[in-house]
């Protein structure tokens, strides 16, 4: 397995051509930085392009994010809230994630969700023992997802789930 690490805006420009021109690769994988993408729509683009273009067809896209939103369809919904990490962090603005949303914008560049799970739902490995009454406020505003490229633009459609 090879993999390739590079340190860059990979929200606000597109991938290097160092990088692409490695590609194209099996998996891209986003841990706790996803949100930052939901800033606005031109970030959120740029990033599922950057992932899409550097996927082979049938490649994946896994990750873990914080503001896991619920938002249904239709509306303008505000996503900003602070975030603050006791010693840590004061108010850094974050971003919740509205799956629903980021699933139709993501079908536009051969991306498939399949799966988003908050840390509660996500099969059987996490629990909430151990963790302070705060912590267990904010466990289920993280969660797991994971996004396929499709084998081919034509067959974007969304896909039966059993
Ligand atoms: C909460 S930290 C997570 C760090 C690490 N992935 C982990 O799981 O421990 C969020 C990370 O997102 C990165 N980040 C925020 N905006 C970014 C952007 N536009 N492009 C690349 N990385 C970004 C930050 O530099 C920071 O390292």
């Amino acid at each position: 397995m090879r993999a390739k690490f590079v340190e860059y805006d990979c929200f606000s420009s597109r991938l290097p051509q160092d990088v692409t021109a490695e590609g194209p690769y099996d998996a891209s994988s986003c841990q706790l930085a996803i949100h930052y993408a939901a800033s606005n729509e031109a970030t959120a683009r740029t990033a599922l392009y950057n992932i899409s273009s550097s996927l082979k067809p049938g490649g994946w896209f896994v990750g873990t994010t914080g503001g896991f939103g619920q938002a249904k369809e239709g509306g303008q919904h505000d996503n900003e809230y602070d975030f603050a990490l006791e010693g840590v962090v004061i108010d850094c603005p974050e971003y919740l994630v509205f799956f629903y949303a980021w699933e139709k914008l993501a079908r536009e560049y051969g991306l498939e969700l399949v799966m988003p799970a908050n840390f509660q739902e996500f099969p059987g490995k996490h629990r909430l023992s151990g963790l302070t009454a705060a912590e267990a406020e904010v466990f289920p505003l993280y969660c797991v997802f994971a996004f396929q490229k499709l084998l081919c633009m034509s067959k974007n459609k969304k896909r039966k789930r059993n």
